[in-house]
């Protein structure tokens, strides 16, 4: 057994240390102690965008980003996509385990009896522009919430924590539907319970004058596999800002708006919106290597591509590409599937990307399917939103419950001005007379 620990020697003092090693980590605290003297603050580091910093221990997703491995609670993506319903793996992401037959009945009767909102959800609606971008609506009316159910403030309780998760979760698609039918000028279609969670929110996008509106059992399912594929993907930047949002003790709902907005970037949840305006760009598949030689030369991002932790297939891509398939046996073949395989087939022969890691991740075909499900780019991160917040409501919960966890209050290394003394307004500008 090799001895766990790493030894340091500081060579402005010649002092020794001895830091643990756990689970090849050290603390970034077992640094504090190495100083130069009793006035010296003691060793930090400096890893600007958390490069190399583990914020924190979580049992919920594991990850292997050089073997292209993504795991929920221990169960590999592909068998969770494969055999089960999205709120069957919102339950394992919040509980740990699967859940049996009679609890997942509950569960789900739970969450579907919490998708309607109350009426003035409706009226603060009303007051968006009609091109307001939906994950602005989403963002505000999430935040919202909070105003409707101040108990939800009571973080320390379980029972009150669970309460509005099962909301929160329960009124997603609610909200997201009634932002997509206000910018069409259609009325509201409440929530039916009787429906799963990804038909019910199918009936309150697209229910016409039909009395019962059947989704297409396949769109159905395919949207229940990208919502299965985008509930959790341990620490990015969306769950990063909910833990920290969080650990200050706001309510849920404030700090899942938080969340929503970290999402709502072109780097992150943003870029499945992008995809699409790139594919429109090209045009043509003969378009595509001048494209290519563009994103060579710095001028542009190959949206869709490179991943912080994945530093190979993501394996949430490939699923992707499978279901995407089912999806144009229903609609039709999507014109952009072609151009998106053969850009994906330059670019993963070209050095460039080569030497880069850069692979495609899963906004680079989630576009593709949901364009021809009938949704508008600027409705795609909506879709990679709603079921992301159990990923988020998990992380949420785990972070409170960790007793290590404090509010989220990084160092800095001050690059600024010494001391210096006030100058008078009427001396500014003469740096002489000032005595600067
Ligand atoms: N197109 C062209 N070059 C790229 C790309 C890309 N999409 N991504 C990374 N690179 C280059 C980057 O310029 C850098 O090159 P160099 O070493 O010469 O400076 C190198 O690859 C390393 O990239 P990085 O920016 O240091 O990597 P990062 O870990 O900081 O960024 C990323 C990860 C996802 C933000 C980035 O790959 C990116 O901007 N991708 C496009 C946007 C995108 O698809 N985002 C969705 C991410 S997956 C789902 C999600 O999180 O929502």
């Amino acid at each position: 057994m090799p001895n766990e620990t790493l030894t340091i020697i500081d060579n402005r003092t010649e002092q020794t240390y001895s830091i643990p090693i756990s689970r090849g980590t050290i603390r970034a605290m077992d640094l504090r102690q190495i100083k130069t003297g009793p006035e010296d603050f003691g060793l930090m580091t400096y890893d600007p965008a958390f490069m190399n910093t583990a914020s924190c221990q979580s049992a919920i997703t594991y990850l292997d980003g050089d073997k292209g491995i993504l795991r929920y609670r221990g169960y590999p993506i592909e068998q969770l996509a494969e055999h089960c319903t999205f709120l069957e793996v919102a339950y394992l992401l919040l509980h740990g385990e699967l859940p049996t037959t009679e609890e997942l009945e509950n569960w789900s009767c739970e969450v579907m009896h919490h998708a309607m909102t109350h009426e003035n959800v409706k009226k603060f609606m009303d007051g968006f522009h009609h091109d307001a971008h939906p994950m602005g609506v989403l963002i505000s009316t999430v935040a919202a919430l909070s105003t409707f159910y101040p108990d939800a403030r009571n973080i320390g309780d379980p029972k009150c924590r669970r309460k509005q998760i099962i909301r929160l979760i329960g009124k997603m698609p609610t909200l997201a539907a009634y932002a997509y039918r206000h910018r069409l000028g259609l009325p509201y279609v409440y929530p039916d319970p009787d429906l799963g969670y990804t038909q019910n929110y199918m009936n309150m996008l697209w229910r016409r004058t039909e009395p019962k509106y059947a989704a297409n059992p396949v769109l159905a399912r395919a949207l229940e596999v990208l919502f299965i594929l985008h509930a959790d993907h341990e620490q990015n930047c969306s769950t990063s800002a909910m833990r920290a949002v969080g650990s200050s003790q706001a309510d849920p709902f404030a700090t899942a708006a938080a969340a929503i907005a970290a999402l709502s970037g072109p780097l992150h949840g943003g870029a499945n919106e992008e995809v699409l305006r790139m594919l429109d760009e090209i045009g043509s598949k003969d378009r595509i290597p001048a494209f290519v030689e563009q994103v060579k030369y710095g001028k542009r991002k190959l949206m869709g591509f490179g991943h912080r932790v994945y530093k190979n297939y993501d394996p949430r891509a490939r699923i992707i590409k499978r279901v995407a398939e089912e999806v144009f046996e229903v609609t039709g073949r999507n014109p952009k599937i072609d151009i998106a395989l053969d850009l994906e087939r330059i670019a993963l022969s070209d050095e460039y990307f080569i030497k880069r890691k850069l692979y495609p991740n899963v906004d680079f075909y989630s576009g593709i399917i949901y364009q021809a499900m009938g949704f508008t780019p600027d409705q795609f991160t909506v879709l990679f939103g709603i079921p992301r917040t159990v990923g988020w409501l998990a992380q949420w919960q785990e972070m409170l419950e960790d007793p290590e966890q404090k509010i989220a209050r990084p160092r800095q290394i001050y690059t600024g001005q010494d001391k210096r003394d006030f100058v008078p307004i009427t001396l500014r500008g003469q740096r002489e007379l000032a005595g600067v």
